[in-house]
């Protein structure tokens, strides 16, 4: 008889397998549903991007093996971008690494730096796969709480000097998924301070870097002292709307990047030069290809926040990210909530606490949806009777 690995046990189903199971149950039922649970962008490439991995797929120079490191036409682009953009030096051959999208990186990168038993901070709410790594390399998690009042910034003074002693690494994110806040640099100086002194690896995810809705967000390396201790993980999936493609990558620390290089050179081969090269294009041309991205979703959030605070929602204005986080109008379960917007109004949103317990009260909506689905996804929770819940 096949034995499974216990190591199973530690995983719930994936929360948007989860959720995409229900969706299908409801169109099963011969209902509509919008989905706006999962955060996966409905705009396409842009077309220059497309045509260019068109172009680069017919080369045979391609077809072979890619280097797992990524290819260095794409290192020295994304060197170039981190320059343009935070005015920030990284050598191209030791301190950037392309991953296969960059969930992929952050679900190995435990392995390089933790022992069993280490402790990884993670926040609550938080992205479900800062979790993986540390579960099946025998890590230890500790929640860090994220709070309204605080902006949703954790509060690192709080964390217990005797977790902080046996904590090897931290994950954050900003712009934040689910909560949509974005960080300030006073907060990366405390971070980057408490950080040299406790000796802890600081991973910061910065998948929505680039879909900001005020001042452009900031990297960690503008703190002196940084490239010390940290890593930071970009993706091309909402940056040039490539989620697909699978793609993104690791900078920071030398020492961080190599060890993931080493790590992955065990695991995978690397993803397909051709899309290397093209997101390579995306990034020499980022400053005319991510404006309308990012006023897209902006004008979305603008309007569906809008939208749901006329309704009785509460919600503290995202700084950026492609999501909307909500507190329900009435005092309820986020999985009832949930289940009510999906029976009632059709539409399918996240339920906060699939993001850890702090997300109890508020509802994950996605901005991933084409413009006329997201009016009538408003209209139809703007109509909802919430004494029937
Ligand atoms: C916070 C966060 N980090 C990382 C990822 C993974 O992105 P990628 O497509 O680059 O693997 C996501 C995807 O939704 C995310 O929300």
């Amino acid at each position: 008889m096949i034995k499974l690995s216990s190591n199973l046990k530690k995983f719930k189903p994936f929360l948007f397998e989860e959720l995409y199971r229900k969706e299908r149950a409801e169109k099963a039922k011969g209902k509509k549903v919008i989905s706006m649970a999962v955060g996966d962008p409905d705009i396409p490439t842009h077309p220059e991007i497309v045509e260019f991995a068109l172009k680069e797929s017919q080369n045979s120079i391609n077809h072979r093996y890619p280097n797992t490191k990524g290819n260095q036409n794409l290192r020295e682009a994304a060197a170039r971008w981190h320059k343009r953009r935070h005015g920030i030096d990284f050598h191209p051959h030791d301190e950037i690494s392309i991953l296969i999208g960059s969930k992929e990186g952050i679900a190995h990168l435990p392995f390089a730096v933790m022992e069993k038993k280490d402790i990884c901070l993670i926040p609550d709410p938080t992205y479900p796969t800062y979790k993986t790594g540390v579960l099946l390399c025998g890590g230890e998690i500790y929640n860090v709480p994220l709070k309204e009042e605080n902006g949703f910034l954790p509060d690192i003074a709080k964390i217990p000097q005797k977790i902080v002693n046996r904590t090897s690494l931290f994950f954050l994110n900003y712009p934040n998924n689910p909560t949509g806040a974005a960080a300030n640099t006073d907060f990366y100086k405390e971070l980057v301070k408490w950080a040299l002194k406790n000796d802890i690896v600081i991973a910061l995810d910065a998948a929505y870097c680039e879909i900001y809705f005020e001042e452009p967000t900031h990297s960690i390396f503008e703190i002196p002292g940084a490239k010390k201790i940290a890593v930071e993980f970009y993706s091309a999936s909402k940056t040039y709307c490539m989620a697909g493609w699978r793609i993104g990558w690791a900078v920071g620390n030398s020492k961080l990047v190599c060890a993931l290089n080493q790590l992955k050179e065990n695991i995978d081969s690397g993803q397909f030069n051709a899309i290397q090269n093209a997101v390579a294009y995306g990034l020499d041309n980022h400053e005319r290809i991510t404006p309308p991205i990012r006023e897209k979703f902006k004008e979305r959030a603008l309007f569906f926040s809008q939208a749901l605070k006329e309704c009785g929602w509460k919600i503290k204005e995202p700084g950026g990210s492609c999501f909307i986080w909500a507190k329900t109008p009435v005092k309820c379960s986020s999985e009832k909530a949930a289940v009510f917007l999906l029976e009632k109004a059709e539409v399918l949103a996240a339920p906060g606490i699939g993001f850890g317990k702090n997300g109890e009260g508020y509802i994950r909506f996605s901005l991933t949806i084409e413009d006329e689905l997201l009016k009538e996804a408003a209209e139809k929770i703007q109509n909802l009777d919430w004494s029937m819940i």
